[in-house]
């Protein structure tokens, strides 16, 4: 049986917004963390924080929908009935999708629709952008594409480089991020 208030999160990289979520965890619970990286050192702080982790590399599986389907039934087992994508970096196929219909979220360092993909950052940068923002939005099958649930502006100030903007957006999703998520778990 999903709980509203159980979530579980899916991460790809270093896992700040992850870490974000489980500090800020008061009006809901973070149960567990899916990598699609087994070497994800953000697994291992999930676990000292007394957070399940587990993997689900590709490789493992005879395609990218038997992976998004055991991943699915990991999270379904355990009663998750909010999905938060903090950096997960593969598309989700609709064996994932249609499991969790509108309680996927998804936050990207750009104000959406503008900039989607792995490289808003720097493409920012590179158009040369008075600024930037974070953006949380419900997943679809489109990368970064679903309905948008709450964005705020980032300025860009002169010198900033790839590294500096994408630390301060990700101030600010640290924020947006657990407050959206704390909203739609209280819905
Ligand atoms: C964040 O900027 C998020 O918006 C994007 O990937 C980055 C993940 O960073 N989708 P982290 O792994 O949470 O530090």
């Amino acid at each position: 049986m999903h709980d509203r208030r159980r979530v579980g999160i899916l991460i790809s990289g270093r896992g700040s917004n992850m870490r974000a979520l489980v500090e800020r965890a008061e009006d809901y619970d973070v149960v567990l963390v899916a990598s699609n990286k087994p070497d994800a050192r953000a697994l291992a702080r999930a676990r000292a924080s007394g957070v399940a982790a587990a993997s689900f590399a590709l490789e493992d599986y005879d395609d990218r929908a038997a992976r998004d389907a055991a991943m699915a039934d990991w999270l379904a087992e355990r009663g998750v009935g909010l999905v938060v994508l903090a950096g997960f970096m593969h598309l989700l196929t609709p064996a994932f999708l249609e499991r969790f219909p509108e309680r996927i979220v998804n936050v990207h360092p750009s104000l959406l629709p503008a900039f989607p993909g792995a490289h808003a950052v720097e493409e920012q940068l590179a158009a040369g952008v008075a600024e930037s923002g974070a953006t949380v939005h419900l997943v679809d099958e489109g990368v970064d594409s679903g309905p948008i649930l709450r964005q705020e502006r980032v300025p860009i100030v002169a010198g900033d480089t790839p590294d500096s903007l994408h630390e301060r957006i990700k101030q600010v999703e640290h924020r947006l991020l657990p407050q959206v998520v704390a909203e739609l778990c209280a819905r």
